[in-house]
């Protein structure tokens, strides 16, 4: 059988019920309380961006609110419309969601200083909606998370380090510390407050397992043989020894070497017009053999084979991919145009003129 058409029936479609762990009699009972602690991010509030001088984001701002002022004015609402139609190709949405009324934009006036829409060129504004869509949260559900640990186990070898690029609130890279014998797991994001949730959370992991680890009947020592929950052996320093095989860097995935991994993972859902830079950065830097799965997106990269390749419904929702770095170094540079799509853009402002009409309370 052809393995990049592979697909396992035996995928699971739906998380198991979850029940409370009340004593830990054995290791099984330890991750699953972990497991069970790490859920839940999708849901989480999600604050506004600071708006002070020093902010990394301001130029993100500075643009931001130049659209935002825009869209809250009816008699403005033509101009939004011309300067974001010649960027469809990379907007996620028929509006960007960050100067949505829910969005991460401060109800805040703007500093001085930043300029207005006119002043604002047009490739600004393309970067601005590429950068605005990938900072869009989601997270597989635990069962996904299952699925797609089964489906990446046989390319992996033991050890190996896995680095999950935009890690959000670290469900994915605790997720892989736990289920596989990973030497380490590292998490990069971009946004400061997703990091520090992850910090927290792997604190609570932490101190969870510490707790889990004192109850247990008979001491778990470095060297006692231990049944991960994929199956694979290994033994207690997997779970002693979490605390060193996890870590998370607020950084961007650009300034971020991942010559060491064995495994980078890619929620890519949000990323179609990174797509390209990140398969060159990731064909420049990670060696022979490594394994990069992505989400929705494919890498189009002559430095990649396709391993796998999951249809929505069947790992995830969304299709899944799994790829190997194949041949000698090189940097290729990708095209612009591959991964961009190009929607109606007539369609698209039928449905952005009711969008701004529902928010302003008036026609456009
Ligand atoms: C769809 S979420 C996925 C979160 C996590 N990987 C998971 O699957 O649970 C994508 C994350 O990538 C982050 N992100 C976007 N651009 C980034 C960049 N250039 N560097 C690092 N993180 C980035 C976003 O802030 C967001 O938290």
């Amino acid at each position: 059988m052809d393995s990049t058409t592979l697909q396992p029936t035996t995928f699971r479609t739906e998380n198991r019920p979850t029940v409370a762990v009340q004593r830990f009699r054995q290791p099984a009972d330890i991750f699953e309380a972990l497991f069970q602690s790490v859920q839940g991010g999708e849901a989480h509030a999600r604050p506004t961006l600071e708006l002070a001088p020093e902010s990394p984001f301001l130029p993100f701002l500075e643009i931001g609110f130049a659209l935002r002022a825009r869209m809250e004015k009816p008699e403005h609402h033509d101009y939004l419309l011309q300067r974001l139609r010649p960027h469809l190709s990379v907007m996620i949405g028929t509006l960007p969601a960050s100067i949505l009324p829910m969005g991460m934009l401060p109800k805040l006036a703007p500093l001085p200083g930043f300029r207005e829409l006119e002043d604002i060129s047009d490739d600004e504004i393309h970067h601005w909606l590429i950068q605005e869509g990938g900072l869009i949260y989601g997270e597989m559900q635990r069962f996904e998370l299952e699925n797609y640990f089964d489906a990446i186990k046989p390319f992996l070898p033991p050890g190996g380090v896995m680095v999950d690029l935009g890690s959000g609130l670290g469900k994915v890279v605790m997720t892989a510390a736990l289920t596989l014998p990973f030497v380490r797991c590292i998490g990069v994001e971009l946004l400061n407050y997703r990091h520090r949730l992850a910090q927290e959370r792997l604190v609570r992991l932490l101190t969870l397992a510490r707790q889990g680890l004192a109850a247990l009947p008979g001491a778990l020592t470095l060297e006692t043989p231990l049944r991960l929950p994929s199956g694979v052996m290994a033994t207690g320093r997997h779970l002693l020894d979490l605390g060193s095989r996890i870590l998370f860097l607020e950084n961007d995935m650009f300034k971020v070497d991942v010559r060491g991994a064995s495994l980078v993972f890619l929620y890519s859902t949000c990323f179609g017009p990174l797509m390209d830079a990140i398969s060159d950065k990731l064909a420049r830097e990670l060696p022979e053999g490594a394994l990069v799965s992505t989400t929705t997106y494919p890498i189009k990269h002559p430095a990649f084979r396709l391993l796998q390749s999951h249809a929505p419904g069947t790992l995830s929702w969304t299709s899944v991919m799994i790829y190997q770095r194949i041949g000698p170094e090189m940097a290729q540079p990708a095209s612009e145009a591959r991964y961009l799509h190009q929607p109606d853009a007539d369609a698209w402002e039928i449905r952005a003129r009711e969008d701004l009409a529902d928010m302003t309370g008036g026609g456009t």
